[in-house]
Protein backbone atom coordinates (compact mmCIF):
# COMPACT_ATOMS: atom_id res chain seq x y z
CA UNK A 1 0.00 0.00 0.00
CA UNK A 2 1.23 3.37 -1.14
CA UNK A 3 1.90 5.55 2.02
CA UNK A 4 0.43 9.04 1.98
CA UNK A 5 3.91 10.49 2.27
CA UNK A 6 5.05 9.14 -1.31
CA UNK A 7 2.19 10.62 -2.76
CA UNK A 8 2.15 13.91 -4.84
CA UNK A 9 0.64 16.66 -2.66
CA UNK A 10 -2.75 17.15 -4.64
CA UNK A 11 -3.21 13.26 -3.88
CA UNK A 12 -2.34 13.26 -0.44
CA UNK A 13 -4.40 16.57 0.27
CA UNK A 14 -7.35 14.64 -1.18
CA UNK A 15 -6.87 11.59 1.06
CA UNK A 16 -6.18 13.54 3.75
CA UNK A 17 -9.50 15.21 3.26
CA UNK A 18 -11.53 12.88 2.44
CA UNK A 19 -10.66 10.85 5.72
CA UNK A 20 -11.30 13.74 7.45
CA UNK A 21 -14.56 14.49 5.87
CA UNK A 22 -15.66 10.93 6.47
CA UNK A 23 -14.72 11.03 10.04
CA UNK A 24 -16.71 14.35 10.37
CA UNK A 25 -13.62 16.49 11.24
CA UNK A 26 -13.64 20.01 10.82
CA UNK A 27 -11.58 20.67 7.23
CA UNK A 28 -10.72 24.33 6.07
CA UNK A 29 -12.20 25.86 3.19
CA UNK A 30 -8.84 27.04 1.82
CA UNK A 31 -7.67 23.63 2.09
CA UNK A 32 -10.22 21.57 0.17
CA UNK A 33 -10.66 24.99 -2.48
CA UNK A 34 -7.13 23.53 -3.29
CA UNK A 35 -8.26 20.77 -5.15
CA UNK A 36 -10.23 23.20 -7.01
CA UNK A 37 -9.53 24.87 -10.88
CA UNK A 38 -8.04 28.50 -10.04
CA UNK A 39 -11.54 30.16 -11.54
CA UNK A 40 -13.81 27.79 -9.54
CA UNK A 41 -11.67 28.56 -6.42
CA UNK A 42 -11.19 32.16 -6.59
CA UNK A 43 -15.06 32.40 -6.67
CA UNK A 44 -15.85 29.96 -4.38
CA UNK A 45 -16.34 32.00 -1.11
CA UNK A 46 -19.70 33.65 -3.13
CA UNK A 47 -20.81 30.66 -5.12
CA UNK A 48 -20.23 27.27 -2.87
CA UNK A 49 -21.46 26.20 0.36
CA UNK A 50 -18.51 26.46 2.99
CA UNK A 51 -17.08 22.94 4.49
CA UNK A 52 -19.14 23.26 7.65
CA UNK A 53 -22.61 24.66 6.14
CA UNK A 54 -22.30 21.04 3.79
CA UNK A 55 -21.49 18.69 6.72
CA UNK A 56 -24.43 20.74 8.84
CA UNK A 57 -26.66 20.04 5.68
CA UNK A 58 -25.33 16.60 5.35
CA UNK A 59 -26.55 15.66 8.96
CA UNK A 60 -29.44 17.29 8.99
CA UNK A 61 -30.91 15.19 6.04
CA UNK A 62 -29.96 12.26 7.68
CA UNK A 63 -31.43 12.90 11.28
CA UNK A 64 -35.05 13.57 8.67
CA UNK A 65 -34.20 10.58 7.09
CA UNK A 66 -33.23 11.49 3.76
CA UNK A 67 -30.99 8.86 1.56
CA UNK A 68 -31.84 10.16 -1.81
CA UNK A 69 -30.28 13.94 -1.92
CA UNK A 70 -30.34 15.98 -4.61
CA UNK A 71 -28.51 19.44 -5.15
CA UNK A 72 -30.20 21.87 -7.34
CA UNK A 73 -27.77 23.63 -8.92
CA UNK A 74 -24.91 21.77 -7.81
CA UNK A 75 -22.07 24.33 -9.40
CA UNK A 76 -18.71 22.87 -8.90
CA UNK A 77 -20.26 19.87 -6.58
CA UNK A 78 -18.71 21.38 -3.26
CA UNK A 79 -21.60 20.50 -1.22
CA UNK A 80 -22.48 16.80 -3.43
CA UNK A 81 -18.89 16.02 -2.42
CA UNK A 82 -19.02 16.52 1.57
CA UNK A 83 -22.39 15.36 1.70
CA UNK A 84 -21.38 12.52 0.31
CA UNK A 85 -18.54 12.01 2.63
CA UNK A 86 -20.20 12.42 5.25
CA UNK A 87 -23.64 10.66 4.94
CA UNK A 88 -21.99 7.50 3.33
CA UNK A 89 -24.39 7.84 0.79
CA UNK A 90 -24.14 8.60 -2.95
CA UNK A 91 -25.74 12.33 -3.45
CA UNK A 92 -27.09 13.81 -6.67
CA UNK A 93 -25.95 16.92 -7.96
CA UNK A 94 -28.11 18.99 -11.23
CA UNK A 95 -25.81 21.83 -13.15
CA UNK A 96 -26.71 23.63 -16.07
CA UNK A 97 -22.92 24.62 -16.94
CA UNK A 98 -21.08 22.00 -18.36
CA UNK A 99 -18.28 23.45 -17.55
CA UNK A 100 -19.13 22.93 -14.03
CA UNK A 101 -20.46 19.36 -14.00
CA UNK A 102 -16.99 18.42 -15.39
CA UNK A 103 -15.04 20.02 -12.98
CA UNK A 104 -17.78 18.47 -10.18
CA UNK A 105 -17.09 14.98 -11.74
CA UNK A 106 -13.08 15.71 -11.59
CA UNK A 107 -13.26 16.60 -7.57
CA UNK A 108 -15.30 14.03 -6.54
CA UNK A 109 -13.44 11.43 -8.50
CA UNK A 110 -10.03 12.91 -6.38
CA UNK A 111 -11.94 12.45 -3.16
CA UNK A 112 -13.42 9.25 -3.77
CA UNK A 113 -16.99 10.61 -3.04
CA UNK A 114 -20.14 9.03 -4.59
CA UNK A 115 -21.30 11.80 -6.75
CA UNK A 116 -23.83 11.76 -9.69
CA UNK A 117 -23.93 14.84 -11.64
CA UNK A 118 -26.49 15.59 -14.12
CA UNK A 119 -26.10 18.15 -16.67
CA UNK A 120 -28.91 20.30 -17.59
CA UNK A 121 -32.19 22.31 -15.92
CA UNK A 122 -34.68 21.68 -13.69
CA UNK A 123 -36.36 18.98 -16.74
CA UNK A 124 -33.51 17.35 -16.82
CA UNK A 125 -34.33 15.39 -13.75
CA UNK A 126 -36.97 13.86 -11.85
CA UNK A 127 -37.71 15.11 -8.67
CA UNK A 128 -40.15 12.20 -7.17
CA UNK A 129 -36.72 9.96 -7.12
CA UNK A 130 -35.70 12.11 -4.23
CA UNK A 131 -36.09 12.25 -0.61
CA UNK A 132 -34.39 15.69 -0.05
CA UNK A 133 -33.75 18.65 -1.90
CA UNK A 134 -30.63 21.10 -1.17
CA UNK A 135 -30.64 24.72 -2.35
CA UNK A 136 -28.00 27.28 -2.04
CA UNK A 137 -29.74 30.16 -3.25
CA UNK A 138 -29.49 28.87 -7.10
CA UNK A 139 -31.51 31.58 -9.16
CA UNK A 140 -30.13 34.71 -7.59
CA UNK A 141 -27.84 34.64 -10.11
CA UNK A 142 -31.03 36.11 -12.20
CA UNK A 143 -30.98 39.29 -10.66
CA UNK A 144 -27.34 39.94 -9.54
CA UNK A 145 -25.53 42.65 -11.33
CA UNK A 146 -22.80 41.89 -13.35
CA UNK A 147 -20.00 41.55 -11.05
CA UNK A 148 -22.06 38.86 -9.38
CA UNK A 149 -21.84 36.37 -11.94
CA UNK A 150 -20.03 33.38 -12.23
CA UNK A 151 -19.35 33.85 -15.47
CA UNK A 152 -20.77 35.33 -18.91
CA UNK A 153 -22.92 31.95 -19.58
CA UNK A 154 -25.73 33.04 -17.98
CA UNK A 155 -28.19 35.30 -19.40
CA UNK A 156 -29.55 37.34 -16.40
CA UNK A 157 -33.84 36.91 -16.62
CA UNK A 158 -36.37 37.99 -14.59
CA UNK A 159 -38.51 35.65 -16.76
CA UNK A 160 -36.26 32.30 -16.04
CA UNK A 161 -35.99 33.20 -12.82
CA UNK A 162 -39.52 33.24 -11.92
CA UNK A 163 -40.31 30.08 -14.22
CA UNK A 164 -38.07 27.83 -12.20
CA UNK A 165 -38.89 29.58 -8.63
CA UNK A 166 -42.53 28.62 -9.89
CA UNK A 167 -40.97 24.89 -11.11
CA UNK A 168 -39.39 24.15 -7.60
CA UNK A 169 -42.43 25.36 -5.64
CA UNK A 170 -44.87 22.50 -7.68
CA UNK A 171 -42.45 19.88 -7.27
CA UNK A 172 -42.95 20.84 -3.17
CA UNK A 173 -46.42 21.30 -3.39
CA UNK A 174 -46.43 17.70 -5.40
CA UNK A 175 -43.32 15.65 -2.87
CA UNK A 176 -44.00 12.93 -1.13
CA UNK A 177 -44.78 13.28 2.71
CA UNK A 178 -41.61 13.40 4.72
CA UNK A 179 -39.69 14.86 1.93
CA UNK A 180 -36.55 16.53 3.49
CA UNK A 181 -35.19 20.01 2.23
CA UNK A 182 -31.98 22.00 3.40
CA UNK A 183 -31.99 25.99 2.04
CA UNK A 184 -28.85 27.82 2.40
CA UNK A 185 -29.11 31.64 2.11
CA UNK A 186 -32.56 30.84 1.06
CA UNK A 187 -34.31 29.03 -1.78
CA UNK A 188 -35.43 31.96 -3.59
CA UNK A 189 -38.70 31.39 -4.11
CA UNK A 190 -42.29 30.50 -2.35
CA UNK A 191 -42.61 26.75 -0.03
CA UNK A 192 -45.99 25.41 -0.05
CA UNK A 193 -47.00 26.09 3.83
CA UNK A 194 -47.41 21.86 3.54
CA UNK A 195 -43.49 22.08 4.78
CA UNK A 196 -42.37 23.04 8.36
CA UNK A 197 -39.21 24.74 9.07
CA UNK A 198 -37.90 22.61 12.06
CA UNK A 199 -34.02 23.71 12.39
CA UNK A 200 -32.52 27.16 11.59
CA UNK A 201 -28.95 27.64 11.87
CA UNK A 202 -26.71 30.83 11.36
CA UNK A 203 -23.40 29.65 9.54
CA UNK A 204 -21.04 31.30 7.49
CA UNK A 205 -23.02 34.45 7.06
CA UNK A 206 -25.92 32.86 6.37
CA UNK A 207 -28.84 31.24 7.24
CA UNK A 208 -29.32 27.08 6.76
CA UNK A 209 -33.21 25.82 6.95
CA UNK A 210 -34.53 22.50 7.33
CA UNK A 211 -37.63 22.04 5.71
CA UNK A 212 -39.65 18.86 6.19
CA UNK A 213 -43.56 18.11 4.04
CA UNK A 214 -45.23 17.06 6.83
CA UNK A 215 -48.95 17.55 5.68
CA UNK A 216 -50.69 17.68 2.04
CA UNK A 217 -51.36 21.15 1.17
CA UNK A 218 -54.94 22.27 1.56
CA UNK A 219 -54.44 25.92 0.54
CA UNK A 220 -52.24 27.86 -1.83
CA UNK A 221 -50.66 29.44 1.45
CA UNK A 222 -46.83 29.47 1.23
CA UNK A 223 -43.78 30.98 3.07
CA UNK A 224 -40.84 32.61 1.85
CA UNK A 225 -37.22 33.24 3.63
CA UNK A 226 -36.39 36.90 3.60
CA UNK A 227 -32.79 36.62 5.41
CA UNK A 228 -33.16 35.65 8.83
CA UNK A 229 -36.90 35.92 8.70
CA UNK A 230 -39.75 33.44 7.59
CA UNK A 231 -42.93 35.26 6.29
CA UNK A 232 -46.19 34.24 4.66
CA UNK A 233 -46.42 35.44 0.97
CA UNK A 234 -49.74 36.80 1.92
CA UNK A 235 -48.30 39.12 4.12
CA UNK A 236 -45.18 39.88 1.89
CA UNK A 237 -47.70 40.30 -1.13
CA UNK A 238 -49.69 42.71 1.60
CA UNK A 239 -46.37 44.75 2.61
CA UNK A 240 -45.00 45.42 -0.93
CA UNK A 241 -48.21 46.78 -1.25
CA UNK A 242 -48.57 49.35 1.19
CA UNK A 243 -45.35 50.06 1.24
CA UNK A 244 -44.08 50.27 -2.78
CA UNK A 245 -41.19 52.12 -1.67
CA UNK A 246 -39.45 49.90 0.78
CA UNK A 247 -36.27 47.73 0.10
CA UNK A 248 -38.76 44.73 0.14
CA UNK A 249 -39.67 45.75 -3.13
CA UNK A 250 -36.17 44.70 -4.50
CA UNK A 251 -36.35 41.16 -2.98
CA UNK A 252 -36.69 38.60 -5.86
CA UNK A 253 -39.28 36.79 -4.04
CA UNK A 254 -41.71 39.96 -4.21
CA UNK A 255 -41.32 39.78 -8.09
CA UNK A 256 -42.79 36.06 -7.26
CA UNK A 257 -46.10 37.50 -4.94
CA UNK A 258 -47.00 40.33 -6.88
CA UNK A 259 -49.26 38.64 -8.96
CA UNK A 260 -49.96 35.51 -6.50
CA UNK A 261 -53.60 34.52 -5.61
CA UNK A 262 -53.35 33.03 -2.38
C1 LIG B 1 -24.83 29.41 -5.57
S1 LIG B 1 -24.30 28.09 -6.62
C2 LIG B 1 -24.45 26.75 -5.46
C3 LIG B 1 -23.58 25.54 -5.75
C4 LIG B 1 -23.72 24.36 -4.81
N1 LIG B 1 -25.10 24.04 -4.56
C5 LIG B 1 -23.02 24.57 -3.49
O1 LIG B 1 -23.73 24.79 -2.52
O2 LIG B 1 -21.79 24.52 -3.42
C6 LIG B 1 -25.74 27.90 -7.67
C7 LIG B 1 -25.51 27.03 -8.90
O3 LIG B 1 -26.81 26.75 -9.45
C8 LIG B 1 -26.70 26.65 -10.85
N2 LIG B 1 -28.07 26.83 -11.40
C9 LIG B 1 -28.84 27.95 -11.32
N3 LIG B 1 -30.04 27.75 -11.91
C10 LIG B 1 -30.03 26.47 -12.37
C11 LIG B 1 -30.98 25.67 -13.07
N4 LIG B 1 -32.19 26.14 -13.41
N5 LIG B 1 -30.64 24.40 -13.40
C12 LIG B 1 -29.42 23.90 -13.06
N6 LIG B 1 -28.47 24.61 -12.41
C13 LIG B 1 -28.78 25.88 -12.05
C14 LIG B 1 -25.71 27.74 -11.21
O4 LIG B 1 -25.13 27.51 -12.49
C15 LIG B 1 -24.72 27.65 -10.05
O5 LIG B 1 -23.65 26.81 -10.38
Amino acid sequence: MTSLAQLPPHEALAEHLADALRKGEVVQDAEFDALLSPHPRKKSGGFWSAVEVAQTASRWFSEAGATRVLDVGAGVGKACTVMALTSGHRVWGLEQRGVLVFEARKLAQKLGAEVVMVEGQLDAVDPFKFDGFYFFNPFAEHIADKYDLYDANIVPSIDTYLKDARKVERWLREASLGTAMVTYNGLGGRIPSSWVCQKKERLAGNVLRLWVKEREATDREAFVEVQDLLITASMLQRLVKEHPQSPLEDLLVSRLVADWEP
